[in-house]
């Protein structure tokens, strides 16, 4: 299927960009001013969101690192400190937002797979000690943007422990949906062990922007007011509301597609010497692997890339040395099978049939 360009576009599922139907229901929108709370597209979006995950209300916002923050800012006070696993988006990848914004501290629990150690979590939850800054906060990702889901039990402990501390706990679920189809379980299964939710609807669901926080009613209340502040009040913004209410209905049930895509595209990787699929970061749409880059007859990452665009394959250089490749309603068994081809040539390999 890939891109418009004829790119076949790997580096994310943010990638995704609206299909005809849910153009079709932006152009024919029926909008107000979301600040003025009177734009029934997003008001319908909001309800509908909040159903699903069977929550008292919801909240549009620009994107999934605004929703994080904006959960952030709303749930503590400057200087709370914020428990989470050090793998996590909010702490990995949104540029250090908290300290700016909410004025917390963000202290690691070691995981990186987004489970929460218990016994860790309990030995840094702070007493009531003059020294100590307050546990403000705990946070959990479900996806995890490892490629992993984390268990239901562990989050259940989790929101267990903290409830008992009277501590809040937030869940990014920038990928939630994708956790539910992996999980075999609804959103809302997941989402009843947080206090407050971000999902992202840009991402696997194919809306071109957007994301909702979820919570109680006097939580997106307070966040209402917070999100005014932080210059998040999109006025018109029913135009994107009305693409979200399509893929609402349309793209989730189909995650599950992108999830046994990736399983393929791995199991395509793992015939090529030189590359090592990480297979237990498979629960997903996304392909973890090491490159051993001498094979494939480059000096380094940036040429490796460099040799997949000009095949037309766009893949983001690694982190850690891990590459990650995302798959989505863009990519297509055929996509997967070029790609394959493509790799397998870069390492003199020449593919005539596939696994
Ligand atoms: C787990 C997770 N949380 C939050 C975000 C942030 O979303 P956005 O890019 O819309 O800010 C991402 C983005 O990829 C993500 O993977």
């Amino acid at each position: 299927m890939s891109d418009l360009h004829g790119y076949i576009d790997l580096r994310s599922d943010t990638v995704t960009r609206p299909t005809k139907e849910m153009l079709d229901a932006m152009y024919q929108a029926v909008v107000g001013d979301d600040v003025y709370g009177d734009d029934p597209t997003v008001r319908k979006l909001q309800a509908k969101v909040a159903e699903l995950m069977g929550k008292e209300a919801a909240l549009f916002v620009p994107t999934g690192t605004f929703g994080n923050q904006l959960c952030v800012l709303t749930h503590t006070n400057r200087g709370d400190e914020v428990l989470l696993p050090e793998s996590n988006h909010i702490l990995q990848h949104e540029v250090g937002a908290a300290s700016i914004i909410a004025g917390v501290q963000l202290r690691t629990l070691d995981s990186q797979d987004g489970t929460i150690h218990i016994p860790e979590l309990l030995r840094k939850i702070r007493e009531n000690d003059i020294h100590y800054p307050r546990t403000g906060l705990i946070c959990m990702e479900n996806a995890h943007s490892s490629g992993r889901i984390v268990s239901l039990e562990n989050m259940r402990l989790t929101y267990d422990v903290a409830r008992k501390h009277k501590i809040p706990v937030h869940l990014d679920g920038a990928r939630i949906f994708n956790a539910a189809i992996a999980l075999g379980v609804e959103a809302k299964e997941i989402a009843q062990y947080a206090d407050s939710i971000m999902c992202c609807i840009s991402k696997g669901l194919c809306a071109p922007i957007g994301s909702l926080v979820l919570g109680s009613e006097e939580f997106i209340q307070r966040a209402l007011k917070n999100r005014k502040m932080m210059g998040g009040g999109m006025r018109q913004v029913g135009y994107l509301a009305a693409a979200a209410l399509v893929n609402l209905e349309k793209m989730i049930a189909r995650l599950g597609e992108d999830h046994e895509n990736a399983r393929y595209l791995a199991h395509c990787l793992e015939q090529i010497p030189g590359i090592r699929v990480c297979q237990d970061q498979l629960d997903i749409n996304m392909v973890f692997f090491y490159l051993d880059l001498p094979r494939f007859n480059v000096s380094s990452v940036q040429e490796f890339v460099e040799k997949l665009k000009t095949q037309k394959i766009l893949i983001n250089g690694p982190e850690n040395n891990q590459f990650r490749l995302v798959t989505h309603y863009w990519i297509n068994r055929q996509d997967i099978e070029k790609t394959y081809k493509v790799f397998a040539s870069l390492c003199g390999g020449f593919v005539t049939n596939f696994p």
